[in-house]
């Protein structure tokens, strides 16, 4: 028997202890041995809960004994899980989370203290919800140079932006509607503000390019200033409005961007609706393979959770590859090319000799709505400063 302890009884830890109960002999027969909940760390009183003698609200406890060997991580929020992770990593316990904001600020901490200790930190659950990505970025395709990943990583946003553009849901229902079904952050600024999308392709850009990106230094916009417009617009040109996270390597260091992209329907990420995420990871060999599943909910994460502690009752997780093994440099997001939709106010007349080779949506003498060619937003930019134009949205676009 193998006993474990979960920290944090929320939507995510009540997830993985329902489900070692209900997957109960498929996971026997994988692991050759039970796996047994022996605690359970929450602060709110459990004491009418059926097995009540497992709640604990003492860490002690679980640091105390002996016979847990793995520990699983879903409180959320960066304190007291960073110092609880770190006791549990020190007392030789292996840790499993879904935390996405501490392993994109901590990460690099807890990997090399695992390391040291001789136990596993693994965090399939923190980026995805229930696809497995890292694991085939960490095994799988590690035979490859990885040249960029850019995908669907917040649920909570993909579900908001479909419930409003395909079922004509008002924002504050559809947010509700997420928040209901445990999808949101306790915050929903993690997530409308592209926060959590940031912590997920910082986390992606650590494995694939083995440096450290702290979350602070990424550009990050969320989905707050996206308009009925927009979509219009947008669908017009056969695409859909997907907040994506976006990293790529290039000669001078990696892009790293967060931000709504307008997505054509030629790209699998386009169709991807409602909490499904899905990343595309461009291989140097493999080329594109796009993941795609529930990018967040209780029992889509606690199936990440639980595939991780199998990995380490059975000995398969390996040695942790640590962050900030190399040094990465993130260089200026307006330096990287795309296409841009761009709305225009000012002297529109002439657009077409500003922004040569554009498409224009629409135009008047005052305002225009244009597709660039691919340039950069700083030649955007120092186009418009030189018109006396003013950039009212700009929207990437794939
Ligand atoms: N709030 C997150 C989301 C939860 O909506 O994707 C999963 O990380």
């Amino acid at each position: 028997m193998v006993n474990i302890a979960i920290l944090g009884f929320g939507v995510v830890g009540s997830g993985v202890y329902e489900m070692i109960k209900n997957n109960k002999a498929v996971l026997t027969e994988t692991c050759g041995c039970e796996i047994n909940v022996r605690y359970v760390l929450d602060i709110r009183d459990f004491s009418s809960h059926p097995e009540a003698e497992k709640f604990t609200k003492n860490i002690k406890d679980i640091l105390d004994d002996p016979d847990v060997s793995v520990v699983v991580e879903a409180m959320g929020g960066s304190h007291p899980a960073y110092e609880y992770t770190m006791d549990c990593l020190n007392a030789k316990k292996s840790v499993v989370t879904s935390n996405k904001e501490v392993v994109a600020t901590f990460g690099k901490t807890f990997l090399s203290c695992a390391n040291q200790n001789g136990v596993s930190y693994l965090y399939e659950a923190s980026v995805g919800g229930g696809i497995p990505v890292l694991h085939p970025l960490l095994k799988c395709l590690s035979g490859n140079e990885i040249v960029k990943a850019y995908g669907i990583l917040n649920g909570t946003t993909n579900y908001i932006l479909t419930q409003m553009f395909k079922n004509q849901k008002s924002y504050e229902s559809a947010l509700r509607e997420a928040q209901e079904k445990g999808y949101a952050e306790r915050d929903p600024r993690a997530d409308v503000e592209g926060i959590d999308t940031c912590r997920k392709i910082c986390i992606i850009s650590d494995i694939a390019f083995g440096g450290f990106v702290d979350p602070d230094a990424v550009h990050t916009e969320g989905i707050t200033a996206v308009s009925g417009e927009d979509v219009s617009y947008a669908e017009s040109r056969s695409c859909s409005i997907k907040l994506l996270g976006y990293t790529k390597k290039r000669e001078d260091g990696i892009v790293v961007i967060v931000a709504p992209f307008m997505v054509s329907k030629d790209f699998i990420l386009s169709n991807v609706d409602d909490v499904y995420n899905a990343v595309t990871i461009h291989g140097n060999a493999v080329e594109d393979v796009t993941f795609c599943g529930r990018g967040a909910g209780k029992f889509p994460t606690a199936s990440a959770m639980v595939g991780d502690i199998i990995d380490i009752v059975n000995n398969t997780a390996g040695k942790n590859r640590e962050f900030g093994r190399k040094d990465v440099k993130v260089v200026d997001y307006k330096s990287e090319p795309f296409s841009f939709y761009l709305k225009l106010s000012g002297s529109c007349a002439g657009i077409e000799k500003v922004f040569e080779n554009c498409k224009v949506l629409s135009a008047s003498d005052s305002s225009a709505v244009i597709i660039t060619d691919k340039t950069t937003q700083s030649q955007v930019e120092d186009k418009v400063k030189n018109a006396s134009l003013k950039i009212e949205r700009l929207i990437r676009c794939l």
